[in-house]
């Protein structure tokens, strides 16, 4: 039976709100039946089983459900016609999520309340969990998208008679130097081309000669093309020259190892929406107690003054301002997700299965990856256009939607190319079925060296 995740977010949804969905059924039989005529076009009506997960209001009752990445994934054909819920989204952030997450947003919380309270303390032990450093390390979430974090951290930390030494490869790296700039900061920008690593020695010899640069700001995976930048030797690199690194892992976080305990690491910065696989709408910054605390009063922004918001939130609990209530207690169900799937270690093997089958598929179809795969995080793939005369991005984005998957353009302004993201409640099937599809797409295009996938 081909299971539509559409339906089976309708049945938890139907669980959490069984008032308003009564309501619902009651007053539009109209609506009703366009919502079944919608998914018996897409695939049969399940009804949900016992077993399937009940939500309730409660932090507490938030329970484990049993993970798994096959019932409506593995089975989803091609869905040709079809409304947006039932789109597969390959793309780092927002990205496909599963229905438990999604309808842990169904529920309203009041900010104040002792259960919000508990819930927030539990994602934020359970992002701590997720970095891999349970305890020693304090976890200060940031409302907005990760850039707001991203920005809280660079305000925070670097001193007003501190500078940032910016490796820069890729459009993350140029945002990261902007918004340090833009602080009022001194800003040192370390360039490469965006299909070459950040050479660590170069951030430190910066550190070294220049008088005033304190910090060095890293992008952990550029995913503006895919690219891995060395982490690790870039914080032996910053250690021995005596700086401190921020890291901007918003598309690693939850999959790769980031080293969030590292003693030249000031601040790991990334969000909800990436390899979390919740919904979008959280940062949040890992980094030492002491290190915030020696970082008070260095921010000369209010609402992204990480110290206030820690201390704030250590003392009461609560967040200092209108806290995204939904998009934490939908992260509260990501991360048991995380957990049960067997944390960061199975996360990554899962993307890396799924930037395999996706490797695999393009060459099949004669696309030629942006990156050398030394340098390919399993997280986000860039190809060029193929060539021809017949190449439109928006063309080809429609022809791959229409088959139910959401692609990304490309980043890089000198090159056509497109991109295709790994993570996400997706697997490898999912992947050579989206090659599947792109192959299709480029073959109704004229484009196509082939659109059999074996
Ligand atoms: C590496 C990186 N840094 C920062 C961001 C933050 O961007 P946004 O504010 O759009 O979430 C992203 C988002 O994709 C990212 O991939």
């Amino acid at each position: 039976m081909r299971q539509v995740p559409h339906i089976a977010s309708y049945g938890l949804v139907r669980d959490v709100t069984p008032k308003i969905v009564q309501e619902f059924d009651q007053s539009s039989r109209l609506v009703q039946l366009v919502f079944t005529l919608a998914v018996f076009h897409c695939g049969e009506h399940k009804e949900p089983s016992p077993q399937e997960p009940r939500m309730t209001q409660t932090a507490s009752a938030i329970a484990p459900h049993t993970f798994s990445v096959t019932p409506e994934l593995e089975d989803l054909g091609l869905i040709d016609g079809c409304d947006h819920t039932q789109r597969v989204l390959l793309t780092p952030g927002p990205l496909t999520t599963a229905p438990e997450v999604r309808a842990a947003a169904g529920v309203d919380w009041g900010s104040w309340d002792r259960d919000f309270v508990a819930l927030t303390a539990r994602v934020r032990a359970g992002l701590l969990e997720a970095g891999g450093v349970p305890t020693g390390l304090a976890c200060v979430p940031m409302q907005g998208s990760g850039t707001f974090s991203v920005e809280a951290a660079v305000r925070t930390f670097v001193p007003a008679n501190g500078g940032l030494v910016v490796g820069v490869n890729g459009a993350y790296g140029e945002r990261m130097a902007r918004l340090a700039q833009q602080a009022g900061l001194r800003v040192h920008v370390v360039e490469e081309r965006w299909n070459r690593p950040i050479d660590p020695e170069r951030l430190a010899r910066v550190l070294r000669v220049r008088r005033g640069f304190t910090h060095v700001g890293l992008i952990h995976c550029e995913t503006s093309t895919g690219l891995l930048n060395p982490l690790r030797t870039t914080a032996e690199a910053v250690h021995g020259a005596g700086g401190k690194l921020i890291v901007d892992a918003m598309s690693t976080f939850g999959a790769l190892e980031v080293m969030a305990d590292h003693p030249a690491i000031d601040a790991v910065v990334a969000a909800s929406g990436k390899c979390l696989e919740g919904l979008p709408g959280v940062g949040f910054v890992l980094s030492h107690p002491e290190v915030l605390t020696e970082a008070q009063g260095r921010c000369d922004s209010l609402s992204l003054d990480l110290v206030d918001q820690y201390e704030y939130m250590e003392l009461s609990g609560q967040w200092r301002y209108t806290p995204p209530t939904h998009v934490v207690a939908a992260l509260a169900v990501a991360l048991d997700h995380h957990r049960q799937e067997g944390g960061r270690a199975a996360r990554l093997a899962r993307y890396q299965a799924n930037s395999t089958a996706l490797t695999e598929a393009a060459a099949q179809l004669n696309l030629l990856p942006y990156l050398p795969q030394s340098v390919q995080a399993p997280i986000i793939h860039t190809y060029y256009a193929p060539r021809g005369n017949g190449w439109s991005f928006s063309r080809f984005y429609d022809l791959v939607r229409r088959r139910g998957f959401i692609l990304y353009p490309g980043k890089l302004t000198e090159e056509e190319t497109f991109r295709v993201g790994c993570i996400g409640r997706v697997t490898a099937h999912t992947m050579r079925q989206a090659a599947q599809a792109i192959g299709q797409a480029l073959a109704s295009m004229g484009l196509a060296a082939t659109n059999e996938m074996n």
